[in-house]
């Protein structure tokens, strides 16, 4: 490893100031840093994996874009010392991997083009009366209160319930699917046997919906069908979708569409709440009816604390050049959104919150052939979420001193472990 300039908070391993607690609740003047000294950094990662981090906006957009740049894990030249511990998802190949965000062309084309077949913008949009429905209900449970955990009581089960409902996991399932992902969120670097079992049960419980509902499907489309109904139907007409495959498409979907959501959710509610002007404006513009600031609103929130931290993995298939640094095939590389879309090169006056800002090309959703393919959804559930929210409790504000909050030490996501609020009681609007 070439000698490099340090970050300055000195804090315990190899990166002082790097993926400790304190680095957690706020990771910016850290990315800062790196941004201006170091901006493609080899770094070790907890794991103990080493990878480089790419903090500025051009570059990430670059190495995005970079088909160089593999997602499939057997590009990694994993190290001996760090087998099977790296945290590298799909590392074990296990079935429900062989997804969108592991794979390169031309699986990648094949799965991409197939499932927006099936999830398309239209399909989204005749979705909002039911994600207003399901958002409604959640507030109803604890309007009466005063007070409440909105990442427990809302953040968290609106996004599993709408992406349950879009796919076709009946009702009465859809509570098992919520403690399968809780534990998967939850212990996602802890303890591996709860995961391990919770994601056995999703792919058991995954392949036997498929199975059933190709036995129901009806020979004509329904216009109003669900996700994995439109999956079977390419399968059958022959578009070489295997049964694998539409269970690991249905799984990433679920676990894509969740977490990032619920920090959506969560990180967006606590910038609000924690930015009174930039609130004020948004509240009296939704009491004019107006949703273009709720829109561009949204936007700045990804751009100024979004739910992915760091895209996920790529590999270096051949040599490639990133910011002048030289990587070698083999070797890791993580961008950083979050240090990328804080870039002064590219947004002006980047650590204020604007919600009005307008030359908002962030890289919240990611670039290139793996930009989100949920972004129409989770931009309906985020502004159903926060405009209704400051609607239905518009004295909401934080129970808890921001110091106090703790976020998740994940390396991917960034979001609020819980986020106490309280408010004037309401009463129930019986959704
Ligand atoms: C990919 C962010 C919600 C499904 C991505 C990527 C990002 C992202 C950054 C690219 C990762 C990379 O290149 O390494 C977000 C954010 C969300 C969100 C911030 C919420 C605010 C959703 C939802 C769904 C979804 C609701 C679906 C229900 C996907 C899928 C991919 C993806 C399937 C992989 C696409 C591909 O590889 O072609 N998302 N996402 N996401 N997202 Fe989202």
């Amino acid at each position: 490893m070439t000698t490099q300039p340090q970050p300055p908070a000195a804090g315990p391993g190899p990166d002082p100031g790097l993926f400790t607690w304190e680095f957690a609740a706020d990771p910016y003047p850290a990315y800062a840093w790196l941004r201006e000294h170091a901006p493609v950094y080899r770094t070790r990662l907890p794991s103990g994996v080493e990878a480089w981090l790419v903090t500025r906006y051009a570059d990430a957009r670059q190495a995005l874009a970079d088909q160089r740049l593999s997602k499939n894990p057997v590009h990694h030249d994993e190290p001996a010392h760090a087998k099977g511990r790296t945290g590298i998802p799909g590392e074990r190949k296990a079935e429900l991997m062989t997804h969108l965000l592991n794979i390169d062309p031309p699986d990648h084309t094949r799965l991409r083009r197939l499932v927006s077949k099936a999830f398309t913008p239209r399909r989204v949009a005749e979705f909002a009366p039911r994600v207003q429905e399901l958002t409604d209900r959640l507030i109803d449970g604890f309007a009466g209160r005063g007070r409440a955990d909105l990442i427990h009581d809302f953040a968290f089960p609106l996004p599993i319930y709408a992406i349950c409902d879009m796919l076709g996991v009946p009702r009465e399932d859809q509570d098992d699917f919520r403690d399968w992902a809780a534990m998967m969120i939850r212990h996602g670097r802890g303890p591996r046997g709860g995961v391990a079992r919770s994601v056995k049960k999703m792919r058991g419980y995954l392949a036997d919906l498929i199975h059933r509902k190709r036995q129901a499907l009806p020979v004509t489309p329904d216009p109003g069908e669900d996700l994995i109904s439109g999956l079977i139907r390419a399968f059958d007409h022959g578009e070489h979708l295997t049964e694998n495959e539409a269970a690991a498409m249905a799984f990433i979907l679920l676990f894509a569409g969740f977490e990032t959501t619920v920090n959506l959710i969560g990180n967006g509610t606590y910038a609000l709440l924690t930015h009174p002007a930039q609130r004020a404006r948004l509240q009296a513009s939704l009491a004019r009816h107006e949703r273009d600031l709720l829109a561009t609103g949204v936007e700045e929130l990804l751009r100024y604390d979004g739910p992915v931290e760091l895209a996920t993995w790529r590999f270096a298939t051949r040599p490639v050049t990133i910011g002048g640094q030289h990587i070698a095939p083999g070797d890791p590389v993580l961008v950083v959104l979050a240090a990328a879309d804080r870039d002064p090169e590219r947004f002006a006056d980047p650590d204020a919150l604007d919600l009005s800002r307008r030359d908002n090309q962030h890289l919240g959703y990611g670039h290139g052939i793996h930009y989100c393919l949920g972004a129409p959804l989770a931009r309906l559930e985020g502004q159903t979420a926060l405009a209704t929210l400051l609607t239905r409790l518009p004295d909401l504000r934080l129970a808890a001193d921001p110091a106090d909050l703790r976020w998740r030490g994940g390396l991917i996501m960034r979001g609020l472990r819980t986020l106490p609020v309280e408010f004037t009681p309401q009463p129930d609007t019986g959704h």
